[in-house]
């Protein structure tokens, strides 16, 4: 009866919502733990394709339950509206979500302090969704937020949303854009939207240990990727949560004695969106190749994302903190008719190897990876449900990264579809999927 974390082992949009999705009928509770609707998910069931934000991607399997647990930041308006799309699409959202009453809640104005920030000529920016993230965890540990349960309670919340309101106002005004704040008119729409979302806010914590306690099984699902995470990612361009696995302890109040099997998911090659460093970035016309065939346009801000080639001294660095058990590695199929692919097995520093991952960014963006070179295979693999059907090529392709990182390929994805995806005979994740 195991529990199961599955995350991003990259810089995000590895294709965990697919795999998630997937996985799901195996589960009987799937739950979000971090993040909030810079998160964008997608899930293709045949010709229907659904980009999830803040909704675990278990929902579409009908009577599984799913959580968004306390360690996820929520915007009600955002919220309100993907659930009304999934009804519309037929989903039974509301026999199915529990929201922590303990997740802290975004307001508008926490997306006016992005700008703030990410404006700021005396600072580089981030590259944010712009959807009030970060600023929404910054007042939670800024011990000044307002939770799901306040935002309940309207005594409470006139309280704290004063408070808080004037200390943004006071922000506003700072940077000459006092105007655009309309503080009443917010406090008003949210207690209409609290009274939508009141039925389904609950306990999060308590429900989550009840159901395993009661011999269920429960997914959870992570948003971002490690080198996105608060702690361990190429901060400051990085998120404000913790994406790693840890987060999945403490954005739902699980304990990790629960826990039983933790699954990176990376993609063949990589991709990351917005500012940072990103040592095997492809600038050329290959760099592009996999960019059009892998349609790597961002699933919530459109952008394009920037593309390079698997990166294993990175996915060492992210099993070591994640403690992967077994490796899920989509989007092989982006890689059909590369005459060569190349891995970066190694970074240098002014000649020098480096065998960990530099904490600070001007290291980082002096790294000059080092590559090998692997044949690419003259067959597609698009569709390939059999691992034994793979061509020789692409077997031995998964068998480097598997030496190169030193965790098992214990699923490879071979198109967006739930069909399109082998899970190895023998494996460690097979086992663990159970
Ligand atoms: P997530 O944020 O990790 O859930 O990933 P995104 O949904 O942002 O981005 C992954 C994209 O790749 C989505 O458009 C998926 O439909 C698509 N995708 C997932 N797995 C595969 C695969 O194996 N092959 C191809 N071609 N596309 C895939
Ligand atoms: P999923 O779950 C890829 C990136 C943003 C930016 C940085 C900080 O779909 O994999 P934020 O708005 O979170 O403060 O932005 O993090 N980012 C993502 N990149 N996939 C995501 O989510 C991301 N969520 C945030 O582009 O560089
Ligand atoms: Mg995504």
């Amino acid at each position: 009866m195991s529990n199961l974390i599955v995350l991003g082992a990259q810089w995000g949009d590895e294709g965990k919502g697919k795999i998630v999705d997937l996985f799901s009928e195996n589960f009987d509770v799937v739950a979000r733990y971090q993040g909030g609707h810079n998160a964008g998910h997608t899930v293709q069931v045949g010709d229907k394709k659904f980009v999830l934000k803040l909704i675990p991607s278990g929902v579409l399997h009908p009577g599984v339950q799913v959580v968004i647990g306390n360690g996820v930041v929520i915007d009600p308006l955002a919220l309100l509206e993907e659930m009304e799309m999934l009804e519309k699409a037929g989903v039974d959202v509301r026999g199915q979500i529990h929201i922590s009453n303990r997740a802290h809640v975004i307001f508008p104005f926490h997306r006016m302090v992005e700008k703030v920030s990410e404006g700021r000529e005396d600072r580089t920016a981030i590259g944010t969704t712009s959807r009030g993230i970060g600023p929404c965890y910054e007042d939670k540990i800024g011990r000044r937020g307002i939770r799901m349960a306040d935002l309940l309670n309207p005594a409470v919340f006139d309280k704290l949303y004063d408070f808080l309101g004037e200390d943004k106002a006071t922000t506003a005004k700072a940077f000459g854009i006092a105007n655009d704040l309309k503080i009443e008119e917010i406090r008003e729409s949210y207690k209409q939207m609290a009274e939508r979302i009141r039925p389904v806010v609950c306990d999060t914590a308590k429900l989550l240990n009840d159901s395993i306690a009661a011999g269920k099984r429960v997914l959870f699902e992570g948003a971002q990727g490690t080198m996105l995470d608060i702690d361990f990612g190429t901060y400051p361009f990085v998120t404000s949560s913790s994406a790693a696995a840890g987060g999945a302890c403490t954005g739902t109040g699980v304990p990790p004695t629960k826990i039983d099997g933790i699954l990176g998911v990376s993609k063949a090659y990589i991709t990351r969106v917005g500012a940072g460093p990103f040592p095997s970035e492809d600038f050329g016309p290959e760099g592009e190749r996999i960019r059009q065939a892998g349609r790597e346009f961002g699933s919530v801000t459109g952008r394009p994302r920037r593309c390079g080639w698997f990166d294993a001294p990175l996915l060492r660095y992210t099993a070591m903190v994640n403690g992967f058990d077994s490796l899920i590695v989509t989007k092989l199929d982006v890689l059909d008719g590369v005459p060569s692919i190349k891995v970066c097995t190694a970074y240098k520093v002014n000649g020098e190897l480096m065998d960990t991952m530099p904490p600070e960014n001007a290291l980082m963006e002096k790294i000059e990876p080092v590559y090998e070179e692997l044949p690419g295979w003259p067959q597609p693999t698009v569709n390939i449900t059999s691992y034994d059907e793979l061509p020789q090529q692409a077997k031995d392709y998964i068998a480097f990264l598997e030496e190169k990182t030193g965790v098992e390929v214990g699923c490879v994805s071979t198109g967006p579809e739930r069909t399109q995806t082998i899970v190895r005979a023998g494996s460690k994740m097979e086992k663990l999927l159970g």
